[in-house]
């Protein structure tokens, strides 16, 4: 699978200090650094959707949301293609569609995916595809989602992960499209969560032992 570039953040980044940013109280005592402010975010994602126009022009396209971590990015990259639709020749149709997947407790894969919403698959018999994830970290998740959509025949099918983990545990899974590759920590914010908590911190942020006590399941 050809992986296009992506903005890596090196294993010594230290980030930024949470008192550079607005943070939320309640989880200031559970942070260690913002790796990825918001406003970053915004611009790569900007960056994002013009690869994909690029590269998947023309015929219409179903962006498949996978929940709950990805619902900021693909609110974010969807609005991005919708722009360029506005003001670019050759626009692409667009569709939207949701899936629910889970395969973590605390910060540990469970191992097992479970599917646990949306009805979205067999709809998706002969369409092109972008399925937008939050991040890939072992890439277990995604190889057993593209299994269980491989099944419904759609005409074609791209993934675009904000984030991918640089992680001992990957079974070597790389997206078409990439955001930003990271380092081996469990990241919170924009949407990703750890147990639930931190989906409404701003920007992306690395947990630290505390919280990871704090919210354990
Ligand atoms: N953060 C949140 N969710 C995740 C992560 C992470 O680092 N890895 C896999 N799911
Ligand atoms: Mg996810």
């Amino acid at each position: 699978m050809s992986q296009s570039k992506c903005i890596k953040i090196s294993d010594d980044d230290k980030g930024y200090p949470l008192e550079m940013f607005c943070i939320p109280k309640h989880y200031e005592n559970h942070l260690s650094h913002v790796m990825i402010p918001k406003g970053l975010i915004d611009d790569r994602t900007e960056k994002l959707a013009k690869d994909i126009k690029e590269k998947l022009s023309d015929e219409p396209l179903v962006c498949l949301c996978v929940l709950k971590g990805g619902y900021k990015f693909f609110a974010d990259l969807v609005d991005h293609l919708k722009s360029m639709n506005n003001v670019q020749n050759d626009p692409i149709p667009l569709k939207v569609d949701f899936i629910r997947l889970r395969s973590y407790v605390d910060d540990k894969s469970t191992g097992d995916v479970e599917v646990i919403g949306g009805d979205a698959l067999h709809h998706l018999e002969g369409k092109n595809v972008l399925i937008v994830e939050d991040i890939v970290d072992t890439g277990k998740t995604m190889q057993y989602l593209l299994r269980k959509l491989q099944v419904h025949n759609p005409k074609s099918i791209n993934v675009v992960s904000l984030l991918v983990k640089r992680t001992p545990l990957s079974v070597g899974y790389k997206p078409d499209f990439a955001g930003f590759e990271i380092p081996n920590h469990f990241v919170i914010g924009y949407a990703l969560d750890y147990n639930e908590y931190f989906r409404d911190l701003q920007h992306v942020c690395v947990i630290n032992e505390a919280g990871k006590l704090k919210y354990a399941s």
